[in-house]
């Protein structure tokens, strides 16, 4: 029977009428996937077992603890040993899928496979996968989320070099090979924008270098400031992900599965009726269209040929060609917006882009501030964002599918606490999540937007990264002492 006029798929995404008076997820197209992510350094721990091999994370928390609150990884969530009763809260959630990472040095623990691979740490990712399809959760495997191996950062500094990207495509090869048959659902890498500018522009996140033009832009870099690494690495890191899918596309028990970046755009708002021209344009450019255009176009945007110049690196026209349409859907995590300003270009203005960003902060918005950035910035609620940015990307990159592959609320913790009756006051949390799934909907429902997918970030609370253990983003709160060790300082030791 076919209803004239009823909406089909061809007009786009075909939202559920769900129960009168309720919104729930009857409301959001069939199929579509619920779930929550993490990642292996933030929750593993169990850094010494397995022959796990150091990544260069093991090596900033260590060498810069006072960069990450004094915490490490090294037992984190302790998820290595506790991922079945995990699978449980994930059950008890009613999720459909999981997104976790595989530790490229529990699989390699010295980058690549001629000096050996840990059959412990590929089993653990078995073991993980098939408890996982036991419980009927599908996984979204991310191959990279930020934890190369040490070894590979000792021996030609890591994504600084163009050699990274034949271990990097051996190692993203042998995960497809490992997994393919029972994993549909990969990404090649998170959060690209993040990983080269925080990494190696402004060096608060490992391994730490700071090549932004700006003296004493980032207070914690120490290295030379030629102002182009963080686009050399992105450079290689784009080929990585370029041949890593080719590889992908050829394998067998791959087959019918689907690869993608998550990458961590904010959206922007003009700071003033004379920074509307261009502006947004050019920001989005620089924070989404740096990895977003070469994977869908073959090529950097023409905004940042024009004001990087020659700290850009080109691509051959062969790269190109294996860069263009190399992804299946667009990963987007979400968080928040800030404003633009227009300016001038400036060859001494930090590498990345060159409109400075406004913090929310400067004026309200929504009528609603909560929290802060665990970094200290201001985080303001802006779910609208999320509705805009979905429709610029629809717009401007050839509607493709999209996964929300992040999207959460981490409490603005002054200092770290492991107090149960603050962790696990969710107020902010749940005010924040129901507003952007409301925008979410009038994406795919008034939009038309291709999303088929929402994981929240995260599961449980873990090692935030320079924050370590201070900001808390899990909708399961974690005691970290009662559950590894009453003494607060415990859990941060570090066994290498
Ligand atoms: C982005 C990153 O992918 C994840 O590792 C991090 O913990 C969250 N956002 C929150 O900052």
């Amino acid at each position: 029977l076919t209803i004239v006029g009823a909406p089909t798929k061809a007009d786009g995404p075909v939202c559920g009428v769900g129960e009168p008076g309720k919104f729930s997820r009857l409301n959001f197209p069939e199929g579509f996937t619920w779930g929550t992510a993490t990642a292996a350094f933030q929750v593993e721990g169990a850094v010494n077992e397995g022959c796990r091999g150091p990544s260069m994370w093991d090596t900033f928390t260590q060498k810069y603890p006072h960069r990450c609150e004094g915490h490490n990884a090294s037992i984190a969530v302790d998820f290595y040993h506790r991922y079945k009763e995990d699978i449980q809260l994930m059950k008890d959630l009613n999720s459909d899928g999981f997104r976790l990472s595989i530790a490229w040095p529990r699989i390699f623990p010295h980058g690549r496979m001629s000096k050996g691979i840990s059959k412990q740490g590929v089993q653990f990712y078995h073991d993980l996968i098939d408890e996982l399809l036991k419980n009927n959760i599908t996984p979204l495997v991310t191959v990279f989320h930020w934890d190369t191996p040490q070894d590979l950062e000792d021996e030609y500094g890591g994504f600084l070099s163009g050699r990274i990207v034949q271990d990097f495509t051996e190692y993203a090869n042998y995960t497809f090979h490992e997994y393919g048959h029972k994993v549909k659902n990969w990404i090649t890498f998170n959060e690209p924008w993040v990983f080269s500018r925080a990494g190696y522009d402004v060096g608060k996140k490992a391994p730490g270098r700071c090549s932004s033009y700006i003296p004493n832009y980032g207070q914690n870099c120490e290295d030379g400031r030629s102002g182009y690494e963080a686009y050399q690495v992105s450079h290689n890191l784009l080929l990585s992900h370029a041949y890593a899918v080719e590889a992908f596309r050829k394998c067998k028990q791959c087959a019918g599965g689907k690869i993608g970046i998550a990458h961590s755009p904010a959206w922007f708002e003009p700071a003033d009726l004379e920074h509307v021209g261009g502006s947004i344009e050019r920001v989005l450019d620089f924070i989404l269209g740096w990895h977003l255009a070469p994977t869908t176009y073959g090529d950097y945007p023409q905004s940042m040929k024009d004001r990087v110049g020659h700290r850009l690196p080109k691509f051959t026209e062969a790269e190109k060609k294996l860069l263009k349409d190399s992804t299946d859907y667009v990963g987007m995590n979400y968080y928040t917006s800030q404003f633009a300003k227009n300016s001038i270009p400036d060859p001494k203005s930090p590498s990345w882009t060159t409109d400075s960003l406004v913090d929310w902060d400067t004026k309200s918005v929504d009528g609603y501030k909560i929290g802060s950035k665990p970094a200290g910035g201001k985080l303001d609620v802006y779910s609208k964002g999320l509705r805009y940015l979905l429709k610029y990307i629809k717009d401007n990159y050839g509607d493709p599918e999209i996964i929300i592959t992040e999207n959460g609320y981490g409490e603005d913790l002054k200092e770290y606490h492991n107090d149960i009756e603050i962790g696990t006051n969710d107020h902010n949390r749940k005010y924040y999540i129901q507003r952007h799934l409301l925008s979410l909907h009038q994406a795919i429902c008034d939009d038309k937007v291709n999303v088929t997918g929402y994981f929240v970030w995260s599961l449980m609370d873990n090692f935030e990264w320079q924050d370590g253990y201070k900001a808390r983003f899990g909708l399961y709160f974690i005691d970290f002492e009662k559950k590894f060790d009453p003494s607060p300082k415990s859990f941060g030791q570090m066994v290498f």
